[in-house]
């Protein structure tokens, strides 16, 4: 921690087409209002001794945020700092100290800073700004995390990580959503620290009035939004960062993965499988069995003799394909994919500015830097062509980016000398280069530019159809792109309990477009779990059964007549809510809320609604309470404010439950 100067942080101030720049010796502060009740607060502590410019800081091209333009400021300074009124909210901001607070038209607080500083010598936590977490606000969000529904007194790194297998208390897994609702007393507010840089978060754990973030890049590019309803807060985030389009009908269906199906026959074996018993199904998820010797856009032709002809025999017979599309590209000279990307430059460099190699289920393998342009464009043409064969959807997967392994790989736990060859998780080193950037800074932002590419592709491939995406990595805006599962969990009922808050949370930080493998990915599933899952999975967006490679078989009829009828009524179940489902996602394009939501997001008011996480709200007024326990025959649920029938039982004159008082 540095020691503030006893001089004022701010001392001057200029304004220039509506933001306003705070600087005093080291530091600076720019201040905008990009839509109204968001206030944007650029904070550069330690600018002066930095790369960055000072006191004007360089323009910022964000992965995530995609509105443009200002609303006008109304600023007045004083002795003690400066007052800016904007878009319906109040920012005072204390020259001594640097620090600032963020109040609402009602005068309520939304954020106040507490702390901020800057430690050139570290290399995880360069920056730190420190927010109050005033006693009994709940912290919900933060996009694919482990844990309750509210994340006070936790602590999560962003840094995207292949983490296999996941446990429930796995910190951290594939994606980085570095913003929050805070709802307070019954009002909510959103933070949305826009920082790709690896980054950490401490919600109220050591200090229990205080939430940290730290970052190991030089600025905190925060965002704070007004509510006070979530709903709000939601659609201002989205309104910032984008919003799902809409995705095809048969997407919001039910399909049948494994990593295993081994050729075109096992594929059909499951169609039959499926249409003998009468059991719906939309798609079929080809997972890297498909691939010629793992490269990205080829099919094995012993395997799959004849792509477009399966495409279009599984097609006239109502399913989808669905492959699998992962990055890291075969070092392989004579395969095109490898050729164009050398001969264009487009993959990752080591830090000597060499092609960095590493290995993933391609040996050797590199890696296109997503983060820019024309790599997008490049990989969305060799996209194309392969898509045009008749592929409508793909899961983009190990796009953290997951590297297996590298030559003089040393991991950054082990290491306090920083090595080259730095590394965290199974991942890129620190040190690899994106044209001018350190992987540490566009780490978490890696998968945007795979997927943007892979929605132009298809768009392209097949227009005036909707493509369909899923992708296991991803950062804040990614839902301009893809929806997302939420990667290798396991067949455990603890793991199908961590889907309901790991999902809500994803979908308070703009990803509507949501799933967990149902019956659970690493492990053996049991009968009993696959049905529970499978009843619980039909109020997922994105309802998939999938399994790995070497685990029992998965599909429902490998259980008994009884496991059989049981999902199959589960599914038939989602096919009767299919009309609602897509009427959701209509909703989600056009205010970004979610289908799957928490009871918080409609009853901010009710403190044990807000952190209610065994069960959610399907749409505003739908409550499902699945069994999520072994054993179990039923269960209890809380019900927030109003009148609840039993929807099993509305035929027979239904039950109606009051709620909460
Ligand atoms: C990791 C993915 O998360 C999983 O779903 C997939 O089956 C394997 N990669 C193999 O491709």
């Amino acid at each position: 921690m540095s020691l503030r100067p006893a001089r004022p942080v701010l001392t001057r101030h200029s304004l220039e087409g509506d933001v306003l720049r705070l600087w005093g010796r080291d530091d600076v502060l720019e201040v905008s209002a990009p839509l109204e009740g968001v206030l944007r607060l650029r904070h550069a502590p330690g600018a002066r001794h930095s790369t960055l410019g000072f006191p004007a800081l360089p323009e910022k091209r964000s992965f995530a945020v995609t509105h443009e333009g200002h609303l006008p400021l109304d600023v007045t300074s004083s002795e003690e700092g400066w007052r800016v009124s904007a878009g319906g909210l109040r920012l005072d901001v204390d020259a001594a100290s640097g620090l600032w607070s963020v109040t609402d038209a009602g005068g309520h607080e939304l954020a106040r800073a507490t702390g901020l500083t800057s430690d050139l010598a570290s290399e995880l936590r360069r920056s730190t700004l420190s927010l109050d977490a005033p006693a009994g606000a709940a912290y919900l969000g933060f996009g694919e995390k482990v844990g309750p529904l509210d994340k006070r007194g936790m602590r999560f790194t962003f840094w995207n990580t292949d983490h296999f297998p996941h446990h429930t208390d796995s910190d951290p897994l594939y994606a980085s959503f570095p913003l929050c609702t805070v709802i307070h007393e019954g009002r909510a507010a959103g933070l949305f620290l826009d920082e790709t840089w690896r980054s950490e978060v401490d919600v109220a754990n050591l200090d229990d009035r205080t939430l940290t973030w730290r970052s190991a890049g030089p600025t905190m590019d925060l965002y704070v939004t007004a509510g006070p309803s979530p709903v709000t807060v939601l659609e201002r985030y989205t309104a910032l960062t984008g919003r799902h389009p809409m995705p095809p009908l048969w997407a919001l269906g039910y399909a049948q993965s494994r990593w295993g199906y081994e050729n075109e026959t096992d594929v059909r074996a499951v169609v039959d499988g499926y249409r003998s018993r009468g059991i719906p199904l939309d798609a079929v998820y080809v997972d890297v069995d498909y691939l010629d010797g793992y490269r990205v856009f080829t099919w094995d032709r012993d395997r799959y003799p004849d792509p477009r002809g399966l495409l279009s025999e599984m097609l006239a017979r109502g399913v989808r394909l669905v492959p699998i599309v992962d990055p890291g590209v075969k070092a392989d000279p004579g395969y095109d994919v490898y050729d164009s990307g050398l001969a264009g430059d487009h993959f990752v460099k080591t830090w000597r500015g060499e092609t960095f190699v590493g290995e993933v289920w391609p040996k050797p393998a590199v890696f296109p830097d997503f983060t820019r342009d024309e790599v997008v464009a490049w990989w969305a043409l060799h996209f194309e062509r392969w898509a045009s064969v008749g592929v409508h959807g793909v899961w983009n997967d190990m796009n953290e980016p997951s590297c297996f392994d590298f030559p003089g790989r040393t991991s950054g736990f082990e290491s306090v000398n920083a090595s080259a060859a730095k590394v965290e998780g199974k991942t890129l080193p620190y040190d690899a280069r994106h044209g001018t950037r350190r992987h540490i800074e566009v780490h978490n932002a890696y998968a945007l530019g795979m997927n943007e590419a892979a929605r132009v592709a298809l768009s392209r491939a097949h227009p005036g159809r909707r493509p369909f995406m899923i992708s296991r990595a991803g950062y804040a805006g990614l839902q301009r792109y893809s929806g997302m599962w939420s990667g290798d969990n396991s067949s455990e009922w603890s793991h199908l309990a961590l889907s309901l808050p790991m999902l809500m949370g994803m979908g308070l930080s703009g990803m509507a477009l949501v799933g967990a493998d149902v019956g659970g990915f690493n492990g053996d599933t049991t009968g009993e779990l696959l049905v529970r899952w499978t009843q619980t999975g039909a109020f997922y967006p994105v309802m998939r059964n999938h399994a790995v490679l070497g685990s029992r078989s998965q599909e429902p009829w490998r259980f008994g007549e009884e496991v059989e009828a049981a999902v199959r009524e589960a599914v038939e179940l989602r096919y009767r809510l299919l009309p609602t489902l897509y009427s959701l996602m209509r909703e989600a394009t056009l205010t970004g809320l979610p289908p799957l939501r928490p009871l918080a997001l409609h009853h901010a008011d009710d403190a044990d609604a807000v952190r209610e996480d065994g069960a959610f709200l399907f749409g505003p007024d739908m409550l499902v309470a699945p069994v999520l326990r072994q054993g179990a025959r039923r269960r209890v649920t809380y019900l927030p404010a109003g009148r609840w029938a039993e929807v099993f039982n509305l035929s027979a004159g239904a039950a109606v439950h009051a709620g909460a008082a």
